[in-house]
């Protein structure tokens, strides 16, 4: 078990696995001054292969690129990087073969793609709602590698605003109708001529994604499985003209009578494990709650407490359920690169990257 002793010299080699993209460049930018790991590969498509890092990415961050991993020269996505842990933000169209190379020759694998989150064996974790899904791994059959995922970007927040009505008042079903940020496409993503003065109402795949990984995620750990919920749940997935963040209009009807006044409470009292409050890139506090009519907003509320915070607000009646709400969430932060470093974190804090 790693102890307060756990010092700088001691940084953990990671890599990143499609390291030119959208989530790639946000985990480049986060992981650049970690505490606890230490950048020493980048890897990508061929287009990338070979040529320095500064020239190979369309760099997007709003901080400067460091100039050692600006130098660093990208490698092909093939096991033989130099390090413990590898951070995936490749392509679904190649992830899941990649993934299972690298898991096979022994990395611990931090995806934030698709293929492996359904998979029985493989926890889709988000440490402050699930934290015992983790011990899936025990069952993975790799040597001595793994594979832990987070779920997609629209689910997360949904989850994390979630996970504390379904703990007190159970759920029966949820509806949800989501507004979801440009980034979410990926580089170059979603062109500017169909986006701007738009809205799309269709994302590949994407309220099927909702619709099941909520139910794993919210299930319970037994017998060595996930036994997923079974409340209904609905939603339709739309793609709107902002460049962070993916809002949600969402209604809910519950198992028991409860108060707006015991939904916010629910809210307010929501926290991880204390295990989990201490690491660096978890939040203060995973959900803040609003009273003013006018937020939670993308512009001014999706980088409260790091990106890794979930902003709610609007609850009243709802007429066809019980209650409807609006909820925000950072969607390559808390949604994709925060989301995996904080499940790295939590693995190397539970001594499951070293043994
Ligand atoms: N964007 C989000 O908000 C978000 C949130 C959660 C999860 N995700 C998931 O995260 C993953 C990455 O999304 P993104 O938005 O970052 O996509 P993206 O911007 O299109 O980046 C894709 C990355 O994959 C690499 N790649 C493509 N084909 C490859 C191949 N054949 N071999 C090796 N590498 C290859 C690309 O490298 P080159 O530059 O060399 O082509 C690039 O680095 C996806 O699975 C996505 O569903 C995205």
């Amino acid at each position: 078990m790693m102890g307060a002793d756990f010092h700088f010299r001691d940084k953990v080699q990671v890599g990143i696995l499609g390291a030119t993209g959208s989530v790639g460049q946000k985990l480049v930018q986060m992981l650049a001054r970690h505490p606890w790991f230490m950048i020493n590969a980048l890897a990508a498509s061929e287009r990338s292969v070979g040529k320095k890092y500064k020239d190979c990415v369309h760099w997007l961050m709003p901080t400067l690129l460091p100039q050692e991993l600006a130098e660093m020269e990208v490698s092909a996505c093939q096991p033989g990087l130099p390090c413990r842990v590898v951070f995936s933000g490749l392509d679904s169209s190649v992830a899941g073969e990649i993934e299972t190379q690298f898991a096979e020759a022994g990395y611990i694998v931090i995806s934030n793609s698709r293929n492996h989150r359904m998979d029985p064996d493989v926890p889709l974790l988000i440490p402050e709602v699930n934290l015992s899904h983790l011990e899936l791994i025990q069952f993975q059959q790799f040597p001595k590698g793994k594979i832990i995922t987070n779920p997609n970007c629209s689910v997360i927040g949904l989850a994390m605003a979630l996970k504390p009505l379904f703990d007190r008042f159970g759920l029966e079903a949820v509806h949800a109708v989501t507004m979801q940020a440009i980034s979410g496409a990926g580089y170059p993503g979603v062109a500017s001529l169909d986006i701007q003065d738009n809205i799309i109402p269709f994302i590949q795949s994407e309220e099927e994604k909702v619709e099941t990984e909520l139910l794993k995620i919210l299930g319970k750990f037994q017998d060595g499985k996930i036994d997923p919920c079974s409340f209904k749940i609905s939603a339709q997935c739309n793609r709107v003209p902002v460049s962070d963040g993916h809002t949600a209009c969402v209604s809910v009807k519950l198992k028991s009578k409860a108060t707006e006044q015991d939904l916010i409470e629910a809210w307010d009292a929501f926290s991880g494990a204390p295990e989990i409050v201490k690491l660096p890139t978890a939040p203060e506090k995973p959900l803040y709650y609003f009273h003013e009519n006018y937020y939670p907003q993308p512009k001014l509320h999706r980088l409260i407490d790091k990106g890794m915070a979930v902003s709610i607000g609007r609850l009243r009646k709802c007429p066809l359920f019980d209650f409807k709400f609006t909820l925000l969430s950072h969607n390559t932060v808390r949604g994709a690169a925060g989301g995996a470093i904080l499940n790295a974190e939590i693995l190397l804090r539970q001594g499951q990257i070293f043994w």
